[in-house]
């Protein structure tokens, strides 16, 4: 049988429930082409069945690879240059003067999908600031989706990634091709670690991190997740850290997060 409007009604609030991910009802074709795989691979027949399975409540399995499947993981190496121009030219600086070299500087890539990002600032920092590559950076990249967590913990990337946004010498210089693949040299990889979190859910205490970058995953939630997950983020930064929005989000936050403009990039500092 067809799905029905029922159908994507319930399947558009399922991932409101757990992602918070907002999706538009005028794009409903999605979940046919991003829920087919996993209904093949269940012996389902259309998306009706797989509404009756969720339903039931009963295969939490079934529905983490739904919400998994709904995810939008676009990324890419340096994405947003200005942004890593900031980081390289100001951030970076200004923290590692700030720290003097005393404590660990800890950073978050929120919402990290394959891990591109945290490799970019790793990079930025090996290059550019080998001083304190060496011993006191930590880069946590945490993403809801397993299956991206999986994929930057490896490091491997296929030709099609590599070629987007990372410069011919930092591919040459970090990366070594293995058949069709290109893994992330040992000295990255070293910098990196990364989790399954759901951001829209309270955070576990970590150590406050020195910066956060959240990028292009806000406009994903509603406003009132944007201000809870803008509240957790505020509490888990130091108060002289910094945190970088997707070019086109903003704080909806204006009584927690001063936003600095630089140049053509905003980031926040905490108020
Ligand atoms: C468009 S990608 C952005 C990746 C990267 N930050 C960038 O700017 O290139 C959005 C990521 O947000 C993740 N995401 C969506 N909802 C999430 C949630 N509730 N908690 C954690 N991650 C989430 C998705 O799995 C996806 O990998």
């Amino acid at each position: 049988m067809p799905a029905t409007a029922s159908d994507y009604t319930f399947l558009r609030e399922f991932i409101l429930s757990r992602s918070e991910n907002i999706l538009d009802p005028s794009r409903d074709d999605l979940f046919e082409a991003r829920l087919y795989r996993l209904m093949q691979s269940h012996n389902m027949t259309g998306l009706d069945e797989l509404v009756s399975k969720l339903r039931l409540s009963a295969d939490p399995v079934l529905e983490q690879a739904v919400v998994e499947a709904m995810t939008i993981n676009e990324t890419s190496f340096f994405r947003d240059l200005a942004a890593f121009e900031l980081l390289r030219q100001k951030l970076l600086p200004q923290l590692i003067e700030k720290c003097g070299g005393h404590h660990t500087l800890r950073f978050w890539s929120a919402a990290s999908s394959s891990g591109q990002e945290a490799y970019s600032l790793a990079m930025v920092i090996r290059c550019h600031f080998p001083q304190i590559a060496d011993r006191s950076v930590e880069i946590i990249g945490t993403d809801i989706n397993a299956e991206m967590v999986r994929r930057a913990h490896a490091g491997r990337y296929p030709r099609m990634e590599v070629n987007r946004g990372l410069p011919a010498r930092l591919l040459l210089k970090y990366f070594t091709r293995d058949g069709e693949e290109w893994e992330i040299a040992p000295e990255l990889r070293a910098l990196c670690r990364f989790q399954q979190r759901n951001l829209a859910q309270t955070l576990p205490m970590f150590d406050r991190f020195d910066g956060i970058l959240m990028r292009n995953v806000l406009y994903y939630f509603p406003q009132e997740t944007q201000k809870r997950i803008l509240q957790n983020v505020h509490a888990a930064l130091q108060p002289d850290g910094f945190l970088l929005l997707g070019s086109s989000e903003q704080s909806v936050c204006p009584d927690l997060w001063q936003p600095v403009l630089d140049g053509k990039v905003c980031y926040y500092t905490p108020r």
